[in-house]
């Protein structure tokens, strides 16, 4: 890896960023024993294989493989190179790269560098403009009227775009931008006689930040109610609606810490939210919520609660949004904000306080959601109406599977509608028995297909290849243990990945350098290796290392080779007694072969 960064610039930068810290912000991780935990944020899985050791400093995932240190993490996880993922880790403990090194080789093509770089231009301008100059008051004006203080819009980086027609063209021309990358980057338009246009124009923009806080697109709206509600930046590779969370990268520390993120409709929530102190704020972009960014935010959180408008549209996505986050294993609550509002008009109307304390504290469960959500298809004050209706709750409450929550909505169910408790309970149990029945095909299917490849058996492995395991483990965590395996058998592994490894560990070593096995895996550029050495390095350690351990495995990784070596030999002495045709020789050859065999299976 060839690079003009100081190694030990590299070195720091590693260093001061906590691997725990900075998975933190994408994984919700758990502590168990000395590591831990979490959903491997690289493939979809229900239980969680991706662990992570703060000791070492490594991550490693048992289901689909994955391994590295902290640096090698945020090129998986953000796509980026090598250089990015430094500049970006130095970034956030504010080390500063040398200036010759910060062109170096990006990811993404040039075409999208510009791109970035011309968001970030006019989000500085728009912003610029609406705080201080004649030409932004009236976005000024707006924002203001909508309660938002100079902090909050500076956060939001909030801005004016002004109504001219070429007003963005020619500044960002004068800058060196070339117009047809900016049409395709959506802040221009090209009309149909064939004149160029800036797209926003007299509206005020919401920046659209991805999740590392880069602007990648806007959302115009009109502040005189003329024309269409909002304009937004056409969909492109950096910017994907349904990939991404609005707020999202200023809400991920607290959704972490709160284990809860608050879902929103539309942008002005968002920022009201935040404003309000309801940080852990996010929104989709006016698209229904999609698996993808479902799944993103179950990594993050167990809990989601969803605060939609009051209004049918609100209801039905809030119940659309919920199917999918629970899906996805969230657990969902929904707030309610009463009718004839949003979550904004509501902050406005009642103040920060009342909307934490009335409308999140007091979400409701997805239960009684539900339960509310339902009742407008029935008029329950007509009895066939009120016993579908409670069927349906009935057929809805069999599917929870803790009893005493059951018991509590049937309870409550009850009192409703003047019910026996224990007749709708045993109704409840009866649709358990059926759906259990369902549900065990289910399961019979899901892992006769897909969940196959993910849980790979525990292969007993043989006694020498679990001592060259267990050796190199120890080779990874003490230098002087790899120098006396390294004078004893070199590199005389029996597998093929072991004697690589050894070899890259001998150079490693005789560098001077210390044990560090998050510094070696940042070394190897070859992903099967990371993959391999992250695991091997996540096999536990307990008590002193002796030397007769190390001893032991050395003697039966040599017993083997010497096993090895006898077998390639009698098996070239029973050919050539059969090429002469000296049955009796062969078959002798054959009974030690077979003796041998037994000889090396006892060493599984
Ligand atoms: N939306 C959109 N285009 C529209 C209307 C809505 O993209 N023409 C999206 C926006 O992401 C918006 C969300 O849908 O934030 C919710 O829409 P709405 O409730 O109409 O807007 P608000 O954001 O609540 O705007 P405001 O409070 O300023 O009226
Ligand atoms: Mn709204």
């Amino acid at each position: 890896m060839s690079n003009q960064i100081p190694e030990e610039t590299i070195e720091s930068i590693r260093k001061s960023n906590d691997i725990v810290d900075v998975v933190g912000e994408y994984v919700q991780l758990k502590k168990q024993g000395k590591n831990f935990f979490g959903l491997c944020p690289f493939h979809g899985e229900n239980t969680p294989s991706f662990s992570v050791t703060q000791e070492k400093q490594i991550f490693h995932c048992f289901g689909c493989g994955k391994g590295g240190n902290v640096i090698t993490f945020m090129m998986e996880m953000e796509g980026f190179s090598f250089f990015e993922a430094l500049k970006y880790l130095a970034a956030k403990t504010g080390i500063s790269l040398p200036e010759s090194t910060m062109q170096q080789e990006n990811s993404i093509s040039k075409e999208n560098q510009d791109i970035l770089s011309a968001y970030e231009w006019l989000t500085k301008l728009y912003n610029h403009l609406l705080r201080h100059a004649k030409d932004g008051k009236e976005g000024y004006a707006y924002f203001k009227g909508r309660g938002l203080t100079d902090e909050t819009i500076d956060q939001f980086k909030l801005g004016f775009a002004p109504n001219v027609n070429d007003f963005t063209k020619t500044f960002l021309e004068k800058k060196g931008f070339h117009s047809s990358m900016l049409v395709k980057a959506g802040l221009l338009s090209l009309n149909d006689d064939h004149s160029i246009t800036d797209s926003f124009r007299g509206r005020v923009i919401y920046p659209i930040r991805n999740h590392i806080g880069k602007t990648i697109a806007f959302a115009g709206r009109t502040i005189t109610e003329q024309g269409p509600k909002y304009l937004n930046s056409s969909e492109s590779e950096l910017f994907q609606k349904g990939r991404l969370l609005y707020n999202f990268d200023l809400a991920k520390k607290h959704i972490r810490k709160q284990n809860e993120a608050v879902l929103f409709e539309g942008y002005m929530d968002v920022i009201s939210a935040y404003q309000a102190g309801v940080r852990n704020s996010i929104a989709t972009m006016g698209t229904a919520l999609t698996e993808s960014q479902a799944k993103l935010l179950r990594r993050y959180v167990d809990t989601v609660v969803i605060c939609f408008d009051a209004d049918q549209a609100g209801l039905d996505g809030a119940y659309k949004a919920a199917a999918i986050l629970q899906n996805a294993g969230c657990l969902v609550k929904v707030a309610n904000v009463g009718e004839g509002l949003d979550p904004d008009g509501y902050i406005q109307e009642y103040g920060a306080e009342a909307f934490q304390k009335h409308i999140i504290d007091a979400s409701d469960t997805y239960m009684s959601f539900f339960m509310r959500y339902i009742k407008k298809d029935y008029n329950v004050q007509v009895e066939g109406d009120r016993f579908q209706y409670i069927e349906v709750v009935l057929k809805r409450i069999a599917l929870i599977e803790s009893p005493v929550e059951r018991e509590y909505y049937v309870q409550e169910l009850a009192k409703e509608y003047d019910l026996s408790a224990d007749t709708l309970l045993q109704e409840v149990q009866a649709y358990r028995q059926q759906s259990v029945k369902v549900k065990d095909n289910r399961e019979k299917d899901r892992y006769t297909n897909k969940t196959n490849h993910f849980i790979k058996p525990k292969r007993l492995l043989p006694a020498f290849h679990n001592a060259e395991r267990q050796l190199i483990a120890y080779m990874l965590q003490d230098a002087s243990i790899a120098d006396k395996v390294q004078r004893e058998i070199g590199v005389d592994f029996n597998i093929e990945m072991h004697k690589v490894i050894a070899t890259y560990l001998y150079a490693f070593y005789e560098e001077g350098k210390d044990a560090d096995v998050s510094l070696f895996i940042e070394r190897l550029t070859d992903e099967t290796h990371r993959k391999y050495i992250s695991e091997i390095a996540m096999i536990p350690i307990y008590g002193e290392i002796t030397d007769k351990e190390i001893n032991d495995y050395i003697r039966i990784i040599r017993s083997e080779n010497k096993d090895l070596a006898s077998m390639r030999h009698l098996k070239q002495q029973q050919k050539l007694a059969e090429q002469q045709d000296d049955p009796m020789k062969a078959a002798e050859i054959a009974m030690q072969i077979i003796l041998l065999k037994k000889q090396m299976k006892e060493h599984y």
